[in-house]
């Protein structure tokens, strides 16, 4: 994971810089750093902790060419030494990835004299780039050969001791881009970046290196050949502050539900009309996802089958890589993914993409890997999401696989008799689901105070106990598991204890009586039962204190309405037990590593 960012041109570099990874510590926030030339050497400022506590805003650094880092550990704890950016001789860096073989290099290069002060990866590289530079006195020569030996994904931003005015970069998979602008240039791992208004910029592909110098930008292959590359158009429109009257990005994001599903369930058909030649003949759909993006898929999938009449599976991108199935030729698949950089999402399609087979991206963030690689990319077009815990992610990933059931379907009367039920109810009734705060607060109080938790449901519940339960783990800290309600008594039964919370939910009316059945067991252990269900849904059993009443709309409205709930059931606990929201320990938001 990680953030990087740089700046070399006319203007406040640093104060660019450091505003830069305040955006990017959604990708990581263990450790913080810049570096910059100064009097033929460096300047380094890095230390464990946010940009907050280890940079000071207001500092002034003098230099036009500054790089920065934030950091998500994989080689060694987060710490002083670890942190970036690192230093070898001549050669400075940040790195956003993993060098796969730097054990070896490590090995070699100690052998050569060269000795370390980190446990990183980006050490290594840095020190073989320094004596490929001392070698061969010149960055860019030094920077093929170092890059050709490297394994595994990485974007460097690399700046040498003798060239203050310059800022190198290297790419391989980990994302990187470049956004020029008048005198300065920017150079950093996602778009929110760029604090100031532009309309094109430039994406350094795999095996390329780049040079800023003063507002230009130059490009080369990992042979050193010198590259023509056309900047791509496009700009980032998102707000990126945490608005006045909520508490966080978490809730911000949260409360911006109704309006992102009203917007995908009332757009027009014209973005699906793309995808139509590809499901032509289609027996099986294949959703291949990581984390929430992963529950937003089993969210999906059993009313995905019932509208479109297509069988559809759920597969974790993390297990499916290192499978030997490949769909047969009659199946679609579908990646999902928020970010659009998640590695093993990324492997998965192009593992996929390599056995010949068609890939279509449901992604959030334009111009991401996977919307770029993608066979054909639907943007899920929720905004950028900032907070860690995904939330309005998720449920515009629900409605859009939802849009594309109904647009595929083989029964003509389905869609449009669910289609306008949503379009009418899903923005009020998610909002209404949202104010039910009384209720929802009195669960999180039971859910901060104890040390375990169980969500339960079935089918379209499961995986939304799936995702609520997760939704929990992550911003509280609380251990919690999410179980098929019928599963319940083949073994997890044992661990309910009195007072144990169990939350079930209901937005099927189906298998309402079934999951009733499986409350009154666990209260029959002493378990501390709560539900969330519309009220002619809510089980008799549910104490009128622990019952989160949704709104009388019909399912599948109820999904969205469910799970703003459950989010809020996190947030509300996390909240009260004090932790950081946004920035959950360990944490990160792109998973760019396996
Ligand atoms: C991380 C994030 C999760 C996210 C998952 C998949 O674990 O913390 O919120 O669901 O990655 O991310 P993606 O960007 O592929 O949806």
């Amino acid at each position: 994971m990680c953030g990087i960012v740089g700046y070399s041109g006319k203007g406040d570099a640093y104060l660019s810089v450091y505003k830069g990874l305040c955006r990017l510590e959604y990708r990581g926030y263990d450790s913080a750093g810049i570096a910059y030339p100064e009097k033929g050497d460096f300047v380094i400022i890095k230390d464990k902790g946010r940009v907050s506590s280890v940079l000071d805003r207001d500092f002034k650094c003098g230099s036009g060419t500054v790089i920065g880092h934030t950091r998500w550990a994989t080689h060694g704890t987060p710490s002083a030494e670890n942190a970036h950016p690192h230093r070898v001789g001549s050669v400075c860096i940040v790195h956003n990835g993993i060098i796969e073989n730097y054990a070896s290099l490590r090995e070699m290069l100690t052998e050569k004299g060269y000795t370390f002060l980190s446990q990183t990866d980006t050490e290594v590289a840095c020190a073989l780039i320094s004596m490929y530079y001392d070698l061969l006195h010149d960055p860019i020569k030094a920077l093929a050969v170092a890059a050709r030996l490297f394994t595994g994904s990485f974007a460097l931003c690399i700046i040498f001791k003798e060239y203050p005015e310059r800022i190198y970069a290297l790419r391989k998979e980990s994302p990187l881009l470049i956004v020029p602008s008048d005198g300065f240039t920017v150079i950093c791992s996602d778009l929110t970046v760029p604090d100031f208004d532009f309309d094109s910029y430039y994406i350094p592909e795999s095996g390329e290196i780049a040079v800023l110098d003063n507002g230009k930008t130059e490009f080369y292959d990992f042979s050193g050949k010198n590259i023509e590359k056309m900047a791509v158009s496009g700009s980032f429109k998102g707000d990126v502050h945490v608005s006045a009257g909520y508490g966080s990005y978490m809730e911000k994001e949260i409360y911006q539900q109704p309006q992102v599903l009203y917007k995908l369930f009332s757009e027009s058909e014209e973005k699906y009309e793309k995808i139509k030649k590809l499901f032509y003949n289609v027996n099986a759909v294949h959703m291949i996802a990581c984390g929430t993006a992963y529950h937003a898929a089993l969210t999906a999938s059993g009313f995905f089958e019932r509208v479109s009449g297509i069988p559809a599976y759920c597969h974790l991108a993390s297990e499916f890589r290192y499978g030997e199935f490949i769909p047969d030729d009659n199946g679609m698949n579908i990646v999902i993914s928020q970010s659009g950089e998640t590695a093993d999402t990324i492997a998965a399609m192009r593992y996929l993409q390599k056995n010949g087979r068609k890939v279509i991206g449901v992604v959030n963030v334009p111009s991401s890997t996977v919307d770029r690689e993608a066979d054909l990319t639907l943007l899920t077009e929720a905004g950028p999401e900032f907070a860690v815990a995904s939330t309005k992610a998720f449920t515009a990933q629900v409605a859009l696989l939802m849009r594309v059931a109904f647009f595929i379907s083989r029964d003509s009367k389905k869609p449009g008799q669910y289609l306008s039920t949503l379009v009418k109810t899903v923005k009020d009734a998610v909002f209404n689901a949202l104010e039910n705060s009384e209720y929802i607060y009195n669960v999180a109080s039971v859910m901060s105070r104890n040390s375990d938790s169980f969500y339960i449901g079935r089918r379209t519940d499961y995986a939304l106990a799936c995702e609520g339960s997760l939704k929990l783990k992550e911003i509280t800290y609380i251990h919690s598991e999410a179980l098929a309600a019928g599963e319940l008594k083949h073994g997890t039964l044992s661990l309910i204890n009195d007072g144990t919370p169990v939350i079930a939910i209901i937005t099927e009316e189906t298998v309402k009586d079934k999951t009733a059945s499986n409350l009154e067991e666990v209260m029959a252990r002493g378990g501390e039962v709560f539900c969330i269900a519309r009220e002619k849904d809510m089980p008799d059993c549910v104490k009128p204190g622990n019952r989160v009443i949704l709104p009388d709309i019909p399912f599948p409205t109820t999904v969205f309405t469910a799970s703003a709930v459950l989010q809020l059931i996190a947030l509300k606990s996390a909240v009260l037990l004090g932790r950081d929201v946004d920035k959950p320990r360990n944490l990160a938001k792109s998973v760019t590593v396996e």
